[in-house]
């Protein structure tokens, strides 16, 4: 849609949320509210997208730089009207319509903005508004109707009269408007009301009064339209995208034993048959494979986990990849870019960081794999740790393919362990050992016979 431009206001600190980020930064189902503002908005493929940014101004550019737009600052932030009127400069010399978004709607729906406009162009208004029915109208503008049941003005809470309050039509916030009559409107505003702000709402009189064509579509699904302002409208928000993403995935081909305690996000990606138990968390740009599993408890961030992989209870996945048919727990941590191979198994209690480890190898119990590079069909014995750390830097541990480290070994790096070499159990091991070689580094077994008998001895009276 070339002749369409999109403007979202974004600076507004959002004091209700008692936070100290932006309001529109705040995450639903791990997407700042404002990247989903813009994402919707995107997918009508307009010509120009312009952000009004103010509170943590860099932070939200940051989380909309794929989005193409052009940013606006508004240093103080004196209501969504002077938001308007700090952006006119990058829309006023624009031909067409602008559909002007708050940063704080993140459930609104592509086909619903689409409707708004297609509507808006129909019809010829100069402006064109959603708006809905709420059963508790609190907080919104209400929308006034004349005596003709048009549109013809929005007061908000603040200003409104008691019999204004009791109106349940409302304001969601999402407008279409001929740019060129909204320039000359926005003229109109003044901050002479409760609040003293300019607000946006108040172009909606002005344009009445100068005789203008106004027109107002009924949203029947209100709570798609919710502006978030508090926490718990924050939760209700991400609870509503969640099961929308759930019943996605379920479509989809993916077996959810409990979609309700289930925490995926947006824009995690899962295949068919795949299984995610009650309370599994998966984050950020995740990726599940074809018909793996994932046990209760698990938590996985910006991972990839690949197909028929078993991810077993309480562990934790960040940054990381499993490959196909690997198993990974119980209570595993595996993250900072770790790489764990085909058909391997991590077992309980294993940690790894900035490891990969080669096509089925296994470390089955309680080890520490950290700065180490591990080949294919290694074994790691319970208990093995890397020390890769002397106190000021990182060191590598290279454990090449087929080898074997026994149980309780420590592998104080820099170290290589040679291809199919064999460390002994309880091995301190701090040089390295040749290909085919077995190190044993440990004190000498001392059997004393007979001792209890003979201390029993000389203890006695
Ligand atoms: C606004 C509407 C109200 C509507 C409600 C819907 C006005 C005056 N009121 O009220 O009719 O029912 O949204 O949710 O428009 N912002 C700026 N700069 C500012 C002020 C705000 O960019 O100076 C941005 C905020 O970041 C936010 C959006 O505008 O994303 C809306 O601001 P907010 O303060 O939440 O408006 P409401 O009081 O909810
Ligand atoms: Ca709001």
């Amino acid at each position: 849609m070339k002749d369409l431009a999109v403007l979202i206001l974004a600076a507004g600190k959002g004091t209700r949320m008692i936070s100290r980020r932006a309001k529109v930064l705040h995450k639903v189902c791990g997407v700042p509210m404002v990247s989903l503002v813009c994402r919707a908005a995107a997918a009508l493929q307009p010509g120009d997208v312009i952000v009004v940014v103010g509170q943590d101004g860099d932070l939200v550019r940051k989380s909309l730089k794929e989005y193409g737009a052009r940013f606006v600052d508004q240093a103080e932030q004196l209501g969504t009207g002077h938001a308007m009127i700090t952006a006119r400069a990058e829309f006023e010399g624009l031909a067409g319509n602008l559909l002007v978004l708050y940063g704080d709607t993140p459930r609104i729906k592509p086909d619903t903005l689409r409707m708004l406009v297609d509507r808006h162009r129909h019809s010829g208004a100069a402006t064109t508004l959603l708006t809905t029915r709420v059963a508790n109208p609190y907080g919104y503008g209400r929308i006034i109707r004349n005596g003709k049941g048009q549109i013809a003005a929005i007061v908000e809470e603040k200003d409104a009269s008691p019999a204004q309050r009791s109106i349940t039509e409302i304001n969601p916030g999402l407008y279409c408007f001929q740019i060129r009559p909204l320039v000359a409107s926005l003229e109109g505003l003044s901050n002479r009301n409760v609040q003293g702000e300019y607000y946006l709402t108040d172009v909606i009189a002005i344009q009445r009064e100068a005789g203008l064509q106004i027109e107002g579509v009924i949203h029947e699904d209100s709570e798609e339209l919710q502006g978030i302002n508090t926490r718990a409208e924050l939760a209700e928000a991400d609870r509503a995208l969640r099961m929308r993403k759930n019943r996605q995935l379920m479509a989809a081909g993916v077996t959810m034993i409990d979609p309700e305690s289930t925490y995926v996000d947006l824009d995690v990606e899962l295949e068919r048959d795949v299984t995610l138990y009650p309370q599994v968390i998966l984050q950020g740009s995740t990726f599940i494979g074809e018909g793996a599993t994932i046990h209760s408890g698990a938590r996985i961030t910006d991972s990839r986990i690949s197909a028929e992989a078993l991810i077993l209870n309480c562990s934790q996945i960040a940054d990381s990849v499993v490959g196909a048919g690997s198993s990974v727990g119980p209570f595993a941590r595996i993250r900072d870019r770790s790489v764990v191979g085909e058909g391997c198994r991590v077992g309980n209690f294993v940690e790894l960081k900035k490891t990969s480890l080669g096509d089925r190898s296994k470390a089955a119990h309680h080890a520490y794999l950290g700065d180490a590079t591990i080949g294919c069909d290694v074994n790691i014995g319970a208990g093995v740790i890397t020390c890769n750390y002397d106190g000021v830097r990182k060191h590598a541990t290279i454990i090449e393919d087929g080898a074997f480290i026994g149980t309780d070994s420590q592998l104080v790096a820099p170290v290589r362990i040679g291809r199919n070499a064999y460390v002994a159990a309880g091995s301190c091991i701090t040089a390295d050992v040749p290909e085919g070689a077995l190190a044993i580094a440990r004190e000498r077994q001392v059997v004393k016979a007979d001792w209890v008998k003979r201390r029993a001895k000389t203890e006695s009276p």
